[in-house]
């Protein structure tokens, strides 16, 4: 799988990759991005600033960034976050899974959302807040935990924020909802309903967002036709204990992370009576009709609904991204040996 913004340049590739495999590749299709936008979504926010730091390969994370993560968690046959190193055939050896969704993007339904405002606030959202509350950052990459006020421009997109930890003081969610994009994918230090199974540096994925078809005009109020949205890329070495748990257990449940433990394996039960769930992710979550989110300020818990799902996934598969010498061996006539137990579906396998 190669991308790059010119089809000029992926053929360049092809070309560079054959002469080291002989003739055991062959380009099996291309998508065209059509019309493009640069450096941002297309609901308008800059993507890519949160990436795991990979264990000897990055630099070392500074003070409130995320631990690196072990390289076995995104390549194969390489020592895990556990500190166990899986034994696979040598045609699996240096591969990754690759997530792949074509995420079509409903931009008029998101400023809808952003316009509806958040009824009840108080004190009340401005409607940038609200767009910002609802991913966890604002349009330039800047994280709300970082800067709770204003947008502060380009060039403060940083990772370096923690939720609970005592600096941050969010474990509510009054700075960052529970229910933001960012918070739900990556609860980072955050109290989570089940703090022995739930191990978010165990869900980590290593993404690429590549935003296809043309932006609507900023003005505009109702939708021109074109579809847009989002290629959506994660590598990881497992693609049910990365991804779809990360798609079932938190940015679909509504109940995470203010839900209860119910059982093994379990989507988490709806909280305490009198608490509002949390709710979905606003901004990728499948959800009801009627779903709500919750925001929690010190004035009280205001529950506000979701007007519609803002993304639909027309395009989705798993693939397996062999290592080039793998490549070059099936290209000799090699079979495949010794799965990994990833390839099989792990503890956490469902359908996402
Ligand atoms: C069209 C749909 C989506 C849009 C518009 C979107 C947008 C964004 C934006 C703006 C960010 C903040 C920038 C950053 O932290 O890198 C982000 C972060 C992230 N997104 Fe998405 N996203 C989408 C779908 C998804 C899906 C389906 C998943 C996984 C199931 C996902 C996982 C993540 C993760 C893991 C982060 C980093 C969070 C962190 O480490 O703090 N996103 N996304």
């Amino acid at each position: 799988m190669c991308g790059g913004d010119y089809v000029g340049m992926i053929r360049q590739t092809e070309i560079i990759i054959r002469t080291k495999i002989d003739d055991g590749l062959r380009l099996a299709f291309v998508i065209n991005r059509g019309a493009r936008i640069r450096g941002r979504e297309h609901f308008g926010f800059k993507d890519g600033s949160s990436q795991p730091s990979v264990d000897g390969v990055d630099p070392t994370p500074g003070p409130n960034e995320p631990a690196a993560v072990a390289i076995g968690e995104f390549v194969l046959g390489y020592q895990d976050g556990t500190g166990n190193t899986p034994v696979v055939g040598d045609l699996w050896m240096d591969g990754s899974f690759a997530v792949y969704r074509r995420l079509v993007q409903n931009v008029i339904a998101f400023r809808e959302q952003v316009a509806a405002g958040i009824p009840g606030s108080d004190p009340a959202l401005p409607a940038g807040t609200v767009g910002a509350k609802l991913v966890g950052r604002w349009p330039s990459g800047a994280p709300l935990e970082l800067n709770p006020a204003a947008d502060p421009g380009e060039g403060h997109d940083s990772n370096a924020f923690m939720y609970k930890e005592a600096s941050f003081n969010d474990d509510e969610g009054l700075t960052t909802p529970r229910f933001a994009h960012i918070r739900k994918v990556n609860p980072r230090d955050e109290t989570t309903p089940d703090p022995v199974n739930d191990q978010p540096q165990r869900r980590r994925m290593i993404r690429r967002g590549i935003p296809f078809g043309p932006a609507l005009p900023a003005d505009a109020t109702a939708d021109d036709g074109h579809e847009r949205g989002l290629h959506f890329l994660a590598f990881v070495a497992d693609v049910a204990r990365q991804f779809e748990f990360v798609q079932r257990q938190w940015l679909n449940n509504a109940n995470f992370p203010s839900g209860q433990v119910i059982g093994p394996n379990q989507p988490y039960g709806p909280p305490q009576s009198g608490t509002p769930a949390d709710g979905p992710d606003p901004i990728a979550g499948e959800h009801d009709a009627n779903a709500q989110d919750a925001l929690h300020q010190p004035s009280g818990v205001h529950a506000f609904g979701l007007i519609s799902e803002l993304i639909n996934v027309s395009a989705g598969e798993y693939f397996f991204c062999p290592s080039i010498r793998a490549i070059q061996r099936l290209a000799s006539g090699a079979t495949a040996s010794v799965a990994p137990s990833a390839a099989q579906g792990g503890q956490d396998s469902t359908t996402g």
